[in-house]
């Protein structure tokens, strides 16, 4: 059984974990910077990396104090080394790397899609590998299929926004504030979803990739129509959402094949109508379906522990000479999806 210390510091939560590999979550604390970063309805990443470095020690140490363990009691060290917001992820690095130096243990630099996208082996035992990804979050919108630490193959990105950014972006445009994922779907309960005709991108599309950029701009114009009320954009637009992602995976499922589990990961993942719609799915191809709980599909250091621990138990720890990285893809050799901007 081995300890590993887990730390992220990639978007705009501060988060340190103590998780065994034995799925044991030891301690898991979590800052968020939300009253830091509302007035200006986003994430400002100076801001963000400012509060990493003023909290994650503290929040380090007290990890270690819920756990009732020292840093001489941990196996290894696991921070978020990238994709992210540059400046927090060099301070979660560099603290981490500052920590094994001290203490003598090795670095496991993870990558943060990495943590999401072995989180739902935390919680489940029995989710062997290989596995059908849906990695919906703020920075991300892919379907994977997951064959190990390490080993993911791309079936789908996104050409321009990540469907977070699309909740985020409705959220800002209906006055909702941030972070907007949780609000509009709250919204959304009170509204009907047909009220407002909204594109669905890509729908059918030969390609298999995503696109959400239309929708934003859609939403934008269904807002500034003035005909429709707020919640009926919030519902419209959460349906088009689902119907996209359904589309999508419908697509991955037919070009590659099914796998015996299908899971959901990242922040995006804690929506319920997109939970039901993959369940629904995942039934309909006998697959059997995980979801997370909520608090592990939005940013959290457990999951960066864990997929620590999955590393550390296949022999691969890092170097402190480790550079952080601001993009990071999972499967490096997917072919580019088509399109300017295209984040991953
Ligand atoms: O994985 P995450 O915490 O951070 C990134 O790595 O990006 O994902 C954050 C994203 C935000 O865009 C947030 O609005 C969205 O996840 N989100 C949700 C919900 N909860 C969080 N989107 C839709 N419905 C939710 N319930
Ligand atoms: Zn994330």
């Amino acid at each position: 059984m081995s300890l590993i210390l887990g730390i992220e510091s990639s978007c705009d939560e501060t988060a340190a974990a103590l998780v065994t590999s034995d799925r044991e979550i030891l301690a898991h604390k979590l800052a968020g910077q939300e009253a830091e970063h509302a007035p200006y309805g986003g994430v400002v990443p100076e801001i963000a990396a400012r509060a990493h470095a003023e909290i994650l020690t503290p929040l380090i140490a007290a990890a270690l104090d819920e756990a009732g363990k020292s840093l001489d009691d941990v196996d290894a060290i696991a921070a978020t080394a990238g994709p992210g917001l540059i400046g927090g992820v060099m301070v979660g690095l560099v603290t981490g790397k500052a920590l094994a130096m001290a203490a003598d243990k090795p670095l496991i630099a993870v990558n943060h899609l990495e943590g999401h996208a072995l989180s739902p082996r935390l919680v489940n035992p029995n989710l062997g590998f290989p596995y059908l990804l849906m990695l919906v979050s703020g920075g991300h919108c892919q379907i994977l299929r997951v064959e190990g630490p390490g080993e993911y193959r791309r079936l789908a990105t996104t050409i321009d926004d990540a469907a977070g950014e699309a909740f985020d972006k409705t959220a800002k445009i209906l006055g909702l504030g941030y972070p907007g994922g949780p609000k509009v779907q709250a919204l959304a309960e009170q509204g009907d979803a047909q009220a407002v005709p909204l594109p669905r991108p890509l729908l059918k599309s030969k390609e298999p990739h995503f696109s959400f950029a239309g929708l934003k701009s859609a939403v934008v114009r269904a807002y500034q129509n003035g005909a429709y009320r707020p919640e009926d954009i919030a519902a419209s637009f959460q349906q088009a959402v689902v119907d996209c992602l359904r589309d999508r995976l419908e697509k991955a499922i037919g070009d590659h094949g099914r796998c015996a589990n299908l899971v959901v990961a990242g922040g995006v993942g804690a929506n319920t109508p997109i939970r039901s719609m993959l369940e629904r799915v995942a039934g309909k191809h006998d697959m059997v379906f995980t979801a997370p709980p909520q608090w592990l599909c939005t940013d959290n250091a457990a999951m960066i522990a864990w997929a620590g621990a999955e590393r550390f138990a296949a022999g691969l720890t890092d170097s402190l000479d480790f550079v952080a990285r601001p993009r990071w893809p999972l499967d490096p050799k997917a072919e580019k999806a088509r399109g300017a901007g295209v984040k991953a």
